[in-house]
C-alpha cells in the first residue's frame, strides 16, 4: 500500500513560512518524570517567547491524551504510539513555522531517539527536567504517587513502571534548588541562538 503513495511538494516550503513569520522553528521537547515541573517550565517559557512576539505552540501529555491520542494506555506500546504521534504532529506545526514545546513524561530512551528521527536533529532540543522521584512524590499535585502506591494505578512512571534518564539532553534542568524563573531563564539562554533565522 504504502508503495502507492507518493509525496507532493508543494511549492511554499519550510525555509519560505520561517521567513515570513521572521523566525526558526524547532521542537523543545521536555521529558521527565509525572509532576517534575515540565509542563510548568514549558508553560512560562512559552509566555515569555510570546511576549517577545515569537510564534508558539505547546503539546502537553495531559491535553492531548484527551484529544488525539484519547483511547491510549500507559504500557510500553501505548507510550511509543504516544510520542510518535505528538512527534509526527511537532513535525508538522515546526514545518509551518512555529516554535513547539512539548512536555511528555516520555520514559522510553528509543522513544526520544525517534522523536529525533522524525523532526531531524537540528530541530530537537531535548530538555530532561530532572526532579527527584522523591520531590515529585513529595509534591504529588494531581494526587497521582498516592494511588499509584496504593495499587490503583498500573505502569505508573516512577512507581512499577521505569524512566529511563536521558544520558545526554541539550539541556538539564536540575529543579530541585531553582526557582521556576531560573529554569526558564536556564532554558531560554540555551535556545536563543536557535530563535533567528
Ligand atoms: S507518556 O509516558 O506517554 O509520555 P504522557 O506525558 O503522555 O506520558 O502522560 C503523562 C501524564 O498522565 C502524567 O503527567 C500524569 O498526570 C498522567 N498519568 C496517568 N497515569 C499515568 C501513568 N501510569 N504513568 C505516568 N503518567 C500517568
Amino acid at each position: 500500500m504504502e508503495e502507492n503513495i507518493i509525496r507532493h511538494d508543494y511549492s511554499v516550503n519550510r525555509q519560505d513560512r520561517r521567513a515570513n513569520l521572521g523566525q526558526n522553528s524547532f521542537l523543545m521537547w521536555f521529558t521527565g518524570l509525572s509532576g517534575s515541573g515540565k509542563s510548568t517550565i514549558a508553560n512560562a517559557l512559552e509566555h515569555k517567547l510570546h511576549e517577545l512576539g515569537y510564534k508558539t505552540y505547546a503539546l502537553d501529555g495531559d491535553n492531548i491524551r484527551k484529544g488525539i491520542n484519547k483511547g491510549l494506555t500507559f504500557s510500553p506500546e501505548d507510550r511509543t504510539e504516544n510520542i510518535r504521534r505528538i512527534a509526527e504532529v511537532a513535525n508538522l506545526l515546526v514545518d509551518s513555522g512555529i516554535i513547539v514545546l512539548a512536555a511528555f513524561v516520555s520514559p522510553y530512551k528509543k522513544d526520544r531517539e525517534n522523536i529525533r528521527g522524525i523532526v531531524g536533529n537540528d530541530n530537537f532540543v531535548e530538555i530532561f527536567v530532572n526532579t527527584s522521584l522523591e520531590e515529585c512524590e513529595r509534591r504529588d499535585v494531581k494526587g497521582l504517587y498516592k494511588k499509584a502506591r496504593a495499587g490503583e494505578i498500573k505502569d505508573f512512571t516512577g512507581v512499577n513502571a521505569p524512566y529511563e534518564a536521558p544520558e545526554s539532553p541539550d539541556i538539564e534542568i536540575i529543579t530541585d534548588d531553582l526557582s521556576l524563573e531560573q529554569c526558564v531563564e536556564a532554558v531560554f539562554e540555551k535556545i536563543k541562538p536557535k530563535l533567528e533565522i
